[in-house]
């Protein structure tokens, strides 16, 4: 359950994807985007959760009246999840791709008899031309965890957030709609979400870029990752309840 490339009409990549990915099971996939559940960066769990781990499977597909193409893809809890994390679950991630727009769907069912609290996030690598030259916009006013600042927080001041730097932060409560400008492409993304709060905004620069096994060291200006999701605070989900987050991608060209 990880989308891997999202292209426009003419084929052009949008979605960054490492050379250096790994695509064999039990570890992650660098680039597209990594489903994050029930635990989001670091914690009792493995970084990130195990749903990016799982092998899902496909529940349904659909062509849409509108012609878009659906497809959801499903995780049920299993003795190794249980093992890790001790709560029955099911999962949906609904993807849908219409002309210019990806739209992903995030389910969590309880089906236990206990609450259970989980983080889940859309952890989408963008592909831009070059990262110092663009910009997201929408988090003005929005107050921000830095994990680079002993996880400090501050209040965005900026209209638009531009890079020169290693970047990691968490922005909470952040507004539905953002947009992402990637002036050497002459590219948007507008980004929109629904009961997805929170907005991690990463890129590893110079030296974390080499840090990462799984990633080129001069691949850091060709992405960005804008995170949607529920962050800080974890939800807890009711016994029987079911979440659902959506978060929207449409592409605009120069
Ligand atoms: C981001 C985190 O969401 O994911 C970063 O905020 C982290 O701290 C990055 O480095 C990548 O994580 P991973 O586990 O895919 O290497």
């Amino acid at each position: 359950a990880h989308v891997t490339s999202w292209t426009t009409s003419k084929g052009e990549e949008l979605f960054f994807l490492s050379r250096a990915a790994y695509f064999e099971a039990e570890k992650p996939i660098r680039g597209g985007i990594p489903v994050i559940f029930p635990q989001f960066g670091q914690g009792p769990l493995p970084q990130h959760g195990f749903a990016r781990l799982r092998d899902w499977e496909v529940a349904r597909t659909s062509v849409e009246e509108d012609g878009r193409v659906a497809a959801t893809l499903q995780l049920d809890a299993s003795p190794e999840t249980l093992a890790l994390w001790p709560h029955p679950f099911h999962l949906e991630l609904g993807v849908c791709v219409g002309a210019q727009t990806l739209a992903l769907t995030f389910r969590v069912c309880n089906p236990g008899n206990e609450a259970f609290p989980f983080q889940a996030v859309f952890h989408t690598y963008f592909a831009v031309e070059d990262v110092r030259q663009s910009a997201v916009y929408g988090l003005k006013g929005v107050s921000f965890i830095d994990s680079l600042r002993q996880n400090a927080r501050e209040v965005e001041s900026r209209d638009a957030i531009r890079f020169d730097g290693e970047i990691d932060r968490v922005y909470v409560g952040a507004p539905h709609s953002l947009r992402i400008e990637d002036a050497a492409a002459g590219r948007r993304f507008y980004i929109e979400k629904e009961r997805m709060p929170d907005v991690t905004v990463w890129n590893p620069w110079v030296e974390k870029a080499q840090r990462l096994a799984d990633f080129g060291d001069e691949e850091w200006p060709r992405m960005l990752c804008v995170e949607t999701g529920v962050m800080d605070p974890a939800y807890t989900l009711a016994p029987g309840e079911t979440w659902e987050g959506v978060t929207t991608f449409r592409v605009e060209e120069r």
